[in-house]
């Protein structure tokens, strides 16, 4: 075949492949279309998931009769005039290639008015070719509708799925774009009935309620906000690791007010959650980042869903120290405490006691390096004083132990019930993590060193990880293939048994049945030490140990959830336990 030029059609035809994958994509070039031309309001109907018809009204600055015939060309646009625009673009659109696409590849009605104009004008396009500007009757704003959607391109409609899947597309898409865009009132309906209506947020409340509308009331009941400054600027919602899902579908990200969505965001983001996620779990959350336009390349891809960020090492540590500092301030007794809901199916509530040690009571106890060692009682001051103050901490007065595995606390707000193992472990675990990081262990030499037996595997696994010992404090030789020689250990775990301690450890490592963190073979290490240091199930504490766990726990980051992300404590508060009991009523 000789080479020749494509017909114009065939040209949008091909870019139309890029832009508009499937009925979703339409809804976003136009709400997009909507909010850069300022509307307040936009009221999107859809039929048929989307293949029957999209229509997108708003009620922005609209477009002047003379310009609408340009609006549906290629490569015309309002948004950017100079190569300087195209590297500091802050609308969301910049290509001018969303409506000839959607002209060449379904059959399209455009009316607009602009505030001064005293009517409106329409325009159609079918298989690509424009007709006639007419007058037409538009309050100020645009419509555009989009009519059988590849009809045209028969190749492309096969790869449309059902109706229910391509109108869920539209769905996120549509929520996506409105946690963007908080103060425009968004409404979506399908085949007639409502799917969305989300009325303008004028304030912080606002825009929480139309991130309780997305994401669901739980997610903003378990969340903490964020905004960290500086160079750039990350805000937004972080859910607690408590409300993780089984999918990352709870995840969006924004660059200065575009949804994307980003590999580096995202990982920088997990890597900011790897100490308080259960290993498979993903967190939730909504973020908007704000950085220079110039440092974020948005002409990427086609449909603008990726970035490239000129300093993406520096994005990615921002990020994820800003996300990990966030999660910090989650330590027991600040902010959104896990409620206890009353009345609820009971194997909802119930959290099974995890306990996987085979040993007897006995054992049990042996194995604690001595919790008084461990939850030391700085001054055992009269507890009647104690309890007048520490009612006033965010986790109150001790005043019970339940069946070896809760602590009862009494606090201003009511009962705290506290998973006692739980708790306990995160505390070690951070101080752990802080006498690592610091790398000046205090060791103690033992005097005599200890003899150690143990699968050939097992010392095999642990010497893999023995600069992360030694920097704790341990020290370890191999003496032979099933043998070790401990010869010092960490100073905070002088009063352990330690023979049973190092061989659980040396069981989880082996086993990798420590490996609930994210990653980090140090971390790994420092958590199994943590969750085998950790008071176990059936200790009986005292008073004053109880409340030296709460006093902890509340000087403890993220001490609000165990190792493993479930939480560690919980309020009942005293309108809860009146409803319990209908009194009042
Ligand atoms: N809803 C609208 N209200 C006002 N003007 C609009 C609207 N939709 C489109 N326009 C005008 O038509 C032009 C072309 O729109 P189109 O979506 O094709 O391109 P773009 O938004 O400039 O770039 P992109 O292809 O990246 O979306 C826009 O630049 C804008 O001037
Ligand atoms: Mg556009």
């Amino acid at each position: 075949m000789p080479i020749r030029l494509l017909s114009a059609t065939l040209i949008d035809q091909i870019a139309a492949g890029e832009v508009i994958e499937r009925p979703a994509s339409v809804v976003k070039e136009l709400l997009e279309n909507a909010l850069d031309a300022g509307a307040r309001r936009v009221e999107i109907e859809i039929e048929q998931g989307g293949l029957g018809l999209i229509r997108v009204r708003d009620d922005g600055v609209g477009i002047a009769a003379a310009e609408l015939p340009l609006a549906l060309q290629r490569h015309a646009t309002s948004k950017i005039a100079t190569l300087e625009d195209l590297e500091a673009v802050a609308s969301l659109g910049f290509r001018g290639e969303a409506l000839p696409s959607m002209g060449a590849v379904a059959r399209l009605r455009i009316c607009s008015r602009t505030g001064e104009a005293h009517a409106g004008t329409e325009l159609k396009v079918e298989g690509g070719e424009a007709g006639k500007a007419q007058p037409a009757s538009h309050p100020p704003g645009t419509t555009v509708e989009v009519r059988e959607l590849f009809y045209n391109v028969p190749a492309r409609r096969k790869f449309v799925r059902t109706e229910p899947t391509e109108f869920g597309h539209i769905l996120r898409t549509v929520e996506r774009l409105a946690l963007a865009a908080p103060a425009v009132a968004i409404r979506l309906r399908h085949n007639g009935r409502q799917s969305l209506e989300l009325p303008a947020a004028q304030d912080a409340a606002g825009r929480d309620e139309r991130v309780a509308r997305i994401l669901g009331a739980d997610f903003l009941a378990r969340c903490l906000p964020i905004l960290q400054d500086g160079a750039m600027q990350l805000s937004g919602w972080l859910g607690l690791p408590t409300a993780a899902r089984a999918n990352s579908d709870g995840q969006f990200w924004f660059v200065n007010g575009r949804a994307v969505r980003d590999r580096l965001l995202g990982n920088a983001a997990r890597l900011g959650y790897r100490d308080v996620l259960y290993h498979g779990r993903h967190p939730a959350y909504v973020l908007d980042l704000r950085l220079d336009p110039r440092l974020v390349d948005v002409n990427a891809h086609p449909a603008k869903l990726e970035l490239r960020f000129r300093d993406s090492r520096a994005v990615h540590d921002y990020v994820f120290r800003a996300v990990e500092r966030a999660l910090a301030a989650s330590a027991a007794g600040t902010g959104p405490a896990p409620a206890v809901q009353v009345g609820a199916a009971p194997q909802a509530q119930s959290r099974r006691f995890h306990f996987d040690a085979p040993q007897g009571a006995a054992a049990w106890s042996r194995s604690v390096f001595g919790a008084a060692e461990a939850l030391r009682v700085d001054e055992p001051a009269p507890h009647a004083n104690l309890a007048a103050s520490a009612e006033e901490r965010p986790l109150g007065t001790a005043i019970a132990q339940l069946h070896g595995l809760f602590v009862l606390a009494q606090n201003r707000a009511g009962l705290v019930l506290v998973d006692m193992h739980a708790a306990h472990e995160r505390v070690l675990y951070e101080s752990f993590k802080l006498q690592h990081a610091a790398g000046a262990p205090a060791a103690q030499r033992l005097l005599e060193p200890m003899a150690l037996n143990a699968a050939e595997h097992e010392i095999d696994a642990l010497l893999v990880a023995a600069g992360d010992f030694s920097r704790l404090g341990f020290e370890i030789d191999r003496l032979s293939p099933t043998q070790l020689a401990v010869r010092a250990v960490p100073a905070m775990l002088a009063g352990a048994d330690l023979p049973a301690l190092l061989r659980e450890v040396l069981r989880d490592l082996a086993g990798e049945r420590g490996a609930h963190h994210l990653d980090g073979a140090a971390h790994r290490v420092l958590g199994t030490l943590a969750c085998r240091s950790a008071i176990h199930a059936h200790r009986r504490l005292s008073l004053p140990e109880m409340d030296a766990l709460l006093r902890q726990m509340e000087a403890t980051e993220r001490s609000g959830q165990c190792n493993h992300g479930r939480p560690t404590w919980a309020q009942l508060s005293l309108a809860e336990l009146d409803r319990l009991f209908l009194r009042g009523r």
